[in-house]
């Protein structure tokens, strides 16, 4: 039987990036009697602005660092629970330069561990699909609870870090503490470094698409309203000690995600270029969801993938001061990597 809880006062760190603040919209949404304490560093990709629209008396915004000890020890004294989305977050960003990752991600995620164990605080640690590995394309397996961790990337070798880290402070200092590993998320702010947004921004700004390697990778994609409603199932119903997969059945092909882009913003299908693959590409994710499903009876509201990429199109088209600062830059640091 699931474990009832109901917090009132959460930490959400990473609040300010893509996943975490749709996560701190959907709770205020949703949970009335909720209040949120986003701690988030601003880092290239944490933007201030992504929380706007929430009311004071909801939501406190903490500008600090995970790593910053004195400071998450105050904040942790007057919670009841936290939700740690805080991370360096992109594979070819991790490629480049793998220190940041190792400090936010691992010693950032110890940091929280030792104050949860210190002021007793509910720990939900969100991560990622990539912590398994890849799968072939033709092998009918998912990754479930149960697959063994074998990570190719320096992003995704720190995230199966922090995942241990939190799986050893549950059972050596009993933190209670949950984990949840997601697949691909799209929607609304997402950084244009990422897949899908880079490949509208490209449209957008009359520059073409990229696609790496052969374009056959497949990737598992979830809406990330999706991945919010999870998570708080996870956080309040959840057996502690836990992991829980997070997945909608969305597999597809990168380039079938990427004629779906072009044709839904009038482009030909050829209308890209091949570019050089990351180095130790994953080659394709899946999710079998099933414990989520049947332990937490949680069910995805956006299923029809057509639906969420059209909307997600528009949000990109609508909202051009949001991403255009970060355009140049973000497509140099690609050009200098032949991508
Ligand atoms: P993001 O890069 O958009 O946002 C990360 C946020 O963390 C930013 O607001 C940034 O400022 C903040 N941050 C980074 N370092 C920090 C530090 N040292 N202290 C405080 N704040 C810091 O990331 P995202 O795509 O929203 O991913 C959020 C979480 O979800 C990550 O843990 C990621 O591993 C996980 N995840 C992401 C996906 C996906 O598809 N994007 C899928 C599964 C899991
Ligand atoms: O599976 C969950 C993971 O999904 C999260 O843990 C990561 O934080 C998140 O960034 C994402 O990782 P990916 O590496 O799968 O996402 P990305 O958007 O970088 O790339 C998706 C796929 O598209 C991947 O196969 C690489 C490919 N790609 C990416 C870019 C940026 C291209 O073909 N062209 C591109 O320009």
């Amino acid at each position: 039987m699931a474990e009832a809880f109901e917090p009132k006062k959460i930490i959400v760190t990473g609040g300010a990036g893509f996943i975490g603040s749709n996560f701190v919209h959907w709770v205020v949404d949703n949970q009335p009697g909720v209040h949120v304490t986003v701690l988030d560093a601003l880092t290239y990709a944490g933007n201030r602005a992504n929380l706007d629209g929430i009311p004071e008396e909801r939501m406190t915004f903490v500008h600090g660092d995970i790593c910053d000890a004195p400071l998450v020890d105050e904040l942790f004294a007057h919670a009841d629970a936290v939700v740690h989305f805080a991370a360096e977050s992109h594979n070819d960003n991790s490629i480049a330069d793998p220190a940041p990752f190792v400090r936010t991600n691992v010693e950032g995620t110890f940091t929280l561990l030792e104050a949860a164990r210190k002021h007793k605080v509910r720990f939900h640690h969100i991560s990622t699909d990539e912590v398994y590995g890849d799968l072939a394309l033709d092998d009918p397996a998912k990754f479930t609870e149960d697959t063994p961790y074998h990570p190719s990337s320096p992003y995704s070798s720190t995230k199966a870090s922090s995942d241990l880290l939190v799986r050893a402070w549950y059972r050596t200092y009993g933190v209670r503490a949950t984990i949840s590993n997601c697949s691909n998320n799209y929607g609304p702010r997402q950084h244009i470094e990422k897949f899908i947004p880079r490949q509208i921004t490209n449209i957008l700004c009359g520059i073409r698409p990229k696609l790496y390697g052969d374009g056959k990778n497949v990737r598992d994609w979830i809406h990330t309203e999706d991945h919010s409603s999870a998570v708080w199932e996870i956080l309040t119903r959840g057996r502690i000690g836990e992991t829980y997969l997070i997945g909608a059945n969305g597999e597809r092909g990168n380039i079938d995600v990427l004629r779906a882009i072009l044709a839904g913003m009038g482009k030909g299908a050829d209308d890209f270029d091949w570019v050089r693959d990351r180095p130790g590409h994953d080659r394709r994710y899946a999710i079998d969801a099933t414990k989520l499903r049947t332990e937490l009876g949680w069910v995805p509201k956006h299923t029809d993938f057509a639906e969420g990429l059209a909307q997600t199109i528009e949000w990109y088209r609508a909202n051009p001061e949001w991403w255009q600062g970060a355009k140049e830059a973000t497509e140099a640091k690609y050009a200098a990597q032949g991508q």
